[in-house]
C-alpha cells in the first residue's frame, strides 16, 4: 500500500534543478504522481523535454534548460517556471558532477568544476528561488552525499562540495526559518541504476563488495529517495528544518559484513 495519500501534493508546484535524470527525475515523477505540478531543468534541452514528457502532460510538467553555474540563467528559468505553474512550494537542488580521481590526478579546474556545479549550484538555486517561494510553507531540499562526512579517496572534490552543501543548508534553515521556509537535505546511499553509481562502482565485483558493507545489504532505489522528499514536503515534516536526512540503508554507520 502507498504510504502517502494520492492527492497529498495536489495544488503544489515543485521546481527541480538537475531533475532530468536519475534520482532527481525519480523524485519529480513521484511528486507528480502525488499531485504536484513539476518543472525539471538540466543543461541538455532535449533531455529536459523528454524528462517532462515522462513525468506528465504539458499542464503538469515542464522541462527547461539551464546550467546551475550560471546565476542569471537560473533566475530566468525560475521566472519562466513560476509564470507557467505559479510560486514554488517545493524546490530540489540536485544537479551534480562526479568522476573518480585522486587529488593529484585532477587539475584545479577539475576540482573547481565539481564545487561550482554542486555547491555554487545549490547556492544559486536556493538564492534565486527565494523570490518565487510560497511563504510560509515552502520546503527546500538539497541532494547531498555521504562523502560529505565520510572521507573517501578519489572524492576530494565531491566531499568538499557536499560538505559545503550540508552547512549551507543549516545556515539557510536558520536565516529563512522565520519566514516559514524549511531547508533540509537528503543524503542518498548507493542507489541502483544511476549515473552516480555507474561512475563510482563500475564492476560487479566492486558492487558486491559495496553491498556487503551496507547494513541493509542492498542498494537503495530511486523511489526510496523520492518518498523521503515527499515526506519532507508534507505537513508531516512541518517542524523539521536544517536536517541532513540519511537515506542510505545505514551506509554511513561504517562497514557491515566483512
Ligand atoms: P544524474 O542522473 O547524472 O543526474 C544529474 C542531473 O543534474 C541531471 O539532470 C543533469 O542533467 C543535471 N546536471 C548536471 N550538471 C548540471 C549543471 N551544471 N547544471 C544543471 N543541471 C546539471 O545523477 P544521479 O546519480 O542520479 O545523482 C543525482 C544526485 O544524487 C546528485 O546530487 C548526486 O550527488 C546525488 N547522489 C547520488 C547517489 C547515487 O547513488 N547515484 C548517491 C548519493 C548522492 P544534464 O546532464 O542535462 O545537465
Ligand atoms: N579525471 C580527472 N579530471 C577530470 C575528469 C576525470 N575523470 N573528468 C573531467 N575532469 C576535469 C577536466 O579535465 C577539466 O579540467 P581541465 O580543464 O584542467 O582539463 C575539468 O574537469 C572540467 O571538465 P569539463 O569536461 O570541461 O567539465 P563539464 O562542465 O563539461 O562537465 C563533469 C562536468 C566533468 C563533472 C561531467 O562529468 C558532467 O557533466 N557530469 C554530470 C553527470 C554526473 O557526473 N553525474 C553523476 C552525479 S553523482
Amino acid at each position: 500500500m502507498d504510504p502517502f495519500r494520492q492527492d497529498v501534493l495536489a495544488g503544489k508546484t515543485a521546481f527541480l534543478a538537475g531533475g532530468t535524470s536519475g534520482i532527481n527525475l525519480g523524485i519529480a515523477v513521484r511528486l507528480s504522481e502525488l499531485g504536484a505540478r513539476v518543472i525539471v531543468g538540466g543543461r541538455d534541452a532535449d533531455k529536459a523535454r523528454r524528462a517532462a514528457e515522462e513525468i506528465g502532460d504539458a499542464d503538469h510538467a515542464l522541462g527547461l534548460s539551464f546550467d546551475v553555474r550560471d546565476y542569471a540563467a537560473v533566475e530566468e528559468s525560475m521566472a519562466v517556471a513560476a509564470a507557467a505553474f505559479g510560486a514554488f512550494d517545493i524546490v530540489v537542488s540536485g544537479a551534480a558532477g562526479n568522476f573518480l580521481a585522486p587529488a593529484l590526478g585532477m587539475s584545479a579546474n577539475g576540482f573547481r568544476t565539481v564545487v561550482d556545479i554542486d555547491l555554487m549550484g545549490t547556492f544559486n538555486v536556493f538564492r534565486a528561488c527565494h523570490a518565487h517561494l510560497n511563504r510560509p510553507g515552502a520546503s527546500l531540499i538539497a541532494i547531498t552525499a555521504g562523502q560529505a562526512v565520510q572521507a573517501m579517496a578519489s572524492q576530494a572534490h565531491v566531499g568538499a562540495a557536499k560538505a559545503g552543501i550540508n552547512q549551507l543548508v543549516r545556515v539557510l534553515a536558520l536565516e529563512w526559518g522565520p519566514d516559514g521556509v524549511r531547508v533540509n537535505a537528503i543524503s542518498p546511499g548507493p542507489i541502483a541504476d544511476t549515473e552516480g553509481m555507474r561512475r563510482l562502482t563500475s564492476t560487479p565485483k566492486l558492487q558486491e563488495a559495496l553491498t556487503r558493507r551496507i547494513p541493509l545489504q542492498r542498494y537503495g532505489d530511486k523511489r526510496e529517495i523520492a518518498d523521503a522528499a515527499v515526506f519532507l514536503s508534507t505537513g508531516a515534516a512541518r517542524y523539521i528544518t536544517g536536517v541532513i536526512l540519511d537515506v542510505d540503508g545505514g551506509w554511513q554507520l561504517g562497514a557491515a559484513g566483512d
